[in-house]
């Protein structure tokens, strides 16, 4: 499953034969540029970075290192293999060979998951805009842009679905996703924490361990759509979203490190020794662990309602999917069967059975917490190397939620019911205030020197593409 590199598109779908979706991008690609060009990354634009591009879907070498002008990445329309005799792998249709084009009773449906799926990839690049200003390492700004321009290509294969698929409301949507705007008043992006900042670069990571990892469940999810071109897009974004983790995770595990080494040179063995750590310029843990419990309440929220008939509709339909839902036991219909959630009724915290069918967010979300519990273990693994007595833990689901049961409910990280004067007197020891905004913001200072870090971030254990520390991955100054 060789890449087309010869268009003007890389492509694996033999666009060169489909004229009119070929036509249909090659008009869109001006606009996108011009979106990229306003909305991506604020400076850099001329400058070469060492990107990884897509050459090929097969699991073993299917990237290509080398220097680009991120303006000049080639983005193209990369699928999966198509696996043979694939079936609709739930729902009412359960068995069915998988549909490879849009069944009409569910077209406005999978337009819809398509559109804010979609939606979701512009708005992290303008979120992240203005990081390049502030990277604390070529290292740290070219893997910024590589999410980037990835989660970039991410907008180009949903756009290939909605070109290919959805004739002429399909070419106004994929339009309609250059025109809404992350945080615009007028216009914004579809999902509430695709409107806030990512300001600094520990949001940067927590964003890419938490949010992207939400991004992660809901491809997992469509990459078990019966209509299978949605399918086999996903499972290749799939391959691609790991590697915003990664950054993620490592780079909120390299602040940690940072912070431990930097506490056992000046012998503080208390992690709430925050004055005296802070002056080491480093981040002191409690920080870190109120950057968990924003990020993490924030990506539960994408979720959505813990009860929730579309997404019952869109399973029933085969058009959605559970976590790896092959490889789960069960009859794939769930019409009889129960699911255990969590519900806030009279001020308390409850567990019930309710119809498996109508907890599908429910699960979803389940599966998502121990996908993220991993990173954590991860990051309490260094906090111990050091001897340090503290532990990072992700908060209790009905903390700090805006969506679903728990949204008016008041409860500490820890799970525990507090009243509303409560809550407002300890939220600054649970969320980020001011102040640690303030502090993080003043540790934001750019090293774009080859091999250096910032203050406050450790070196990789290892580089990109196996390079060494003294390896230049963004060429700044030969723009
Ligand atoms: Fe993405
Ligand atoms: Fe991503």
């Amino acid at each position: 499953m060789n890449v087309e590199y010869d268009t003007l598109i890389p492509n694996n779908v033999n666009l060169s034969s489909d004229k009119k979706v070929l036509k249909a991008l090659e008009r869109w690609h001006p606009g996108y540029i011009n979106w990229w060009n306003d909305l991506g990354p604020t400076g850099f634009q001329n400058s070469l970075v060492y990107l990884r591009t897509a050459i090929s879907v097969d699991r073993e070498g299917w990237a290509k290192f080398d220097y680009v002008k991120m303006p000049e990445y080639r983005w193209g329309i990369l699928l999966a293999p198509e696996k043979e005799g694939r079936t609709i792998p739930c729902g009412e249709h359960y068995g069915d060979p998988v549909w490879q084009e849009v069944p009409g009773e569910y077209r406005s449906m999978l337009r819809r998951l398509i559109v804010i799926q979609g939606d979701t990839e512009p708005a992290s690049i303008e979120q992240q805009r203005h990081l390049g200003q502030t990277a604390p390492s070529l290292y740290d700004l070219r893997n910024l842009f590589q999410v980037n321009v990835e989660e970039g290509r991410h907008l180009w294969a949903m756009v290939y679905l909605l070109q290919k698929y959805f004739g002429s409301d399909g070419r106004e949507e994929a339009n309609e996703l250059l025109n809404r705007q992350s945080g615009s008043e007028d216009a914004p992006r579809m999902l509430g924490a695709f409107n806030e900042v990512t300001p600094d670069w520990l949001s940067f990571f927590m964003f890419t361990s938490f949010t992207d990892r939400d991004g992660k469940m809901q491809l997992e999810a469509l990459a078990q759509s019966g209509f299978d071109p949605l399918s086999r897009t996903c499972r290749f974004m799939l391959t691609e979203e790991a590697h915003h983790m990664f950054v993620g995770e490592n780079g909120v595990r390299r602040v940690i490190k940072k912070t431990c080494e930097e506490m056992a040179k000046a012998g503080i063995t208390n992690p709430y020794d925050i004055e005296k750590i802070r002056n080491l310029g480093v981040i002191d843990l409690p920080t870190i662990q109120k950057k968990i419990n924003l990020h993490f309440s924030l990506s539960l929220d994408l979720f959505g309602s813990e009860i929730s008939t579309n997404a019952a509709n869109t399973f029933t339909a085969g058009v959605k999917g559970r976590f790896w839902e092959t490889k789960i036991k069960d009859d794939h219909i769930l019409k009889n069967d129960t699911y255990p959630i969590m519900d806030f009724e009279n001020n308390k915290i409850v567990k019930k059975d309710a119809s498996a069918l109508l907890s599908l967010n429910m699960r979803l979300r389940d599966d998502y917490i121990k996908d993220s519990s991993v990173g954590t273990k991860r990051w309490n693994r260094t906090i111990n190397s050091f001897n340090i007595d503290f532990e990072m833990k992700l908060p209790f689901e009905g903390f700090n939620r805006k969506i679903g049961s728990f949204m008016n409910a008041n409860i500490t990280p820890e799970g525990e019911v507090i009243s509303k004067e409560n809550w407002n007197k300890k939220s600054d020891e649970y969320l980020p205030t001011k102040d640690d905004n303030m502090f993080i913001e003043s540790l934001m200072k750019p090293v774009y020197e080859i091999g250096k870090f910032a203050s406050w971030i450790s070196e990789p254990d290892q580089g990109i593409d196996n390079k060494s520390g003294d390896f230049e991955y963004v060429k700044i100054h030969d723009a």
